[in-house]
């Protein structure tokens, strides 16, 4: 049968005949005279019966032998049957498996390891295709956010020899005799290529060797990071909050089936609307002092605290005014209390807490070569990220936001792992 003969599942109308459709078996029942399947495409599933009157022996044989996950063809004709899902049924005239190959391993009750060693056939199940429904469109609507907004898209690189998120979480590795590492954040060089394209964007896979094992953390992550000249840290905030208020939009209005099927109650999503909530990180203490913490000025705001936070006031806010200390050393100090600088972090609220982490970037030459220095960088290793600041150089800010933080919080999820279809985690790089 040639291509074209096929439809998909979502595109059956009920007065369609002799309909073709292909995919694979999610369901099935045999009894004496006919069997239902429910097969499985990546539009949906429908309800198909096969009646031992309506069919040829070759197609009734096929019908008796076929397996989950088998790969099947049907041929037959749509009805209405209000039990169905979509409300279509299909009533076989022709069944052929395409593979039959070996038992499906995968069913329910089975152990997490077991799981995660056939992540490989475990992305076949319908929660995962969801959610990867829901990450496809995160992705798809950032970069008509960053289109429709001018921004250029680039390709930086991922094999670097500058460190950006500081040492302890960088994967190292041998690039023929020299020292590189797998990149933590491309910012450095969207920063370089701001002086030509202004407003930049990439979205590239990030890697952090992070140790711990959190619900929040994955080893390697999709990165969306944003760069503009001439926007300072208000600007900046600005542009992160249109960015994510329009994506979350998007993703209500086109994943309606994927967020129901999550059981996602979206009424919080519903309402999220750009500008957001600002705090600064002495206002972030108060309140979790407030509410039982004991925090002193200039402590991290914690995992846990983050998570108190972020459910205390139950909408997306930025925590701004970070003290000067707790942040890299590209970010731009203030230099009337240098106590603090400009960097923020947008939180998700419903417990999920951070989502990105951006601001303006340091511009005074000296101020960057003493934090490279005061990090424990060789300046002479970022020789060409102090260039930037030698000529031409301009206020400029940019962020990072992490797709599948996004993904984990828009689709309501227990764990980040669940947004990556082969997560990396501490323990894991099989399959
Ligand atoms: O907060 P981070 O480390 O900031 C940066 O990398 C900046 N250089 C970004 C920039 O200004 N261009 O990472 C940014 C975001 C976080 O807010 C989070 O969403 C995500 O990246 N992220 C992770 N997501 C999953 N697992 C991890 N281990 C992550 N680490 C960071
Ligand atoms: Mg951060």
């Amino acid at each position: 049968m040639p291509e074209s003969t096929y439809k998909h599942i979502t595109d059956i109308e009920t007065s369609d005949k002799e309909v073709k459709v292909r995919g694979w078996v999610y369901r099935i029942r045999k009894m004496k005279d006919k069997v239902f399947v429910v097969l499985r495409d990546a539009t949906g599933i429908l309800q198909c019966i096969g009646k031992l009157e309506d069919l040829s022996e070759e197609a009734w044989n096929n019908l008796n032998e076929v397996a989950i996950e088998n790969a099947i063809a049907v041929k037959g004709n749509a009805k209405e049957d209000s039990r169905a899902v979509n409300n279509i049924e299909l009533v076989l005239t022709d069944f052929t498996i395409i593979h039959k190959g070996e038992v499906f391993p995968i069913a329910k009750d089975q152990s997490k390891e077991f799981m995660l060693d056939n992540t490989h056939l475990f992305v076949r199940s319908y929660k995962s295709t969801n959610i990867m429904k829901v990450k496809a469109n995160v992705l798809r609507a950032s970069r008509e956010w960053f289109y429709d907004n001018k921004f250029y898209e680039v390709t930086p690189p991922i094999l670097t020899g500058s460190a950006c998120e500081g040492g302890s979480t960088l994967f190292d590795l041998k690039y023929f005799d020299q020292k590189a590492y797998l990149s933590q954040s491309v910012q450095l060089y969207l920063e370089a290529l701001i002086y030509s394209l202004e407003k930049v964007y990439a979205i590239t896979p990030s890697f952090r060797a992070e140790k711990m094992r959190t619900k929040r953390h994955i080893n390697e992550f999709w990165h969306i990071e944003g760069e503009e000249a001439f926007v300072d840290f208000e600007g900046n905030m600005k542009i992160q909050e249109e960015l994510v208020a329009f994506i979350i939009q998007y993703v209500l209005e086109n994943n309606k089936k994927e967020l129901k099927e999550l059981e996602r109650d979206t009424s919080i999503l519903e309402q999220i609307k750009a500008p957001f909530k600002k705090i600064s990180y002495e206002e972030a203490i108060n309140t979790l002092n407030e509410n039982g913490h004991k925090l002193k000025w200039d402590d991290d705001i914690k995992t846990e605290e983050e998570r108190d936070l972020s459910n205390i006031i139950g909408e997306p806010f930025f925590v701004t005014m970070y003290p000067s200390a707790h942040k890299p050393f590209y970010v731009k100090i203030n230099e009337r209390d240098p106590k603090w600088c400009y960097s923020a972090d947008l939180m998700a609220p419903e417990g999920f807490g951070e989502i990105i982490t951006g601001g303006q970037r340091e511009d005074v030459l000296d101020t960057l070569v003493e934090r490279i220095i005061a990090e424990g960088w060789s300046p002479e290793d970022y020789e060409w990220y102090i260039d930037l600041r030698k000529y031409g150089s301009v206020y400029h800010s940019g962020f990072g936001l992490g797709a599948e933080r996004l993904t984990w919080w828009l689709c309501g999820l227990d764990a980040i792992q669940e947004t990556q279809p082969f997560p990396r985690t501490r323990n894991r790089i099989y399959p």
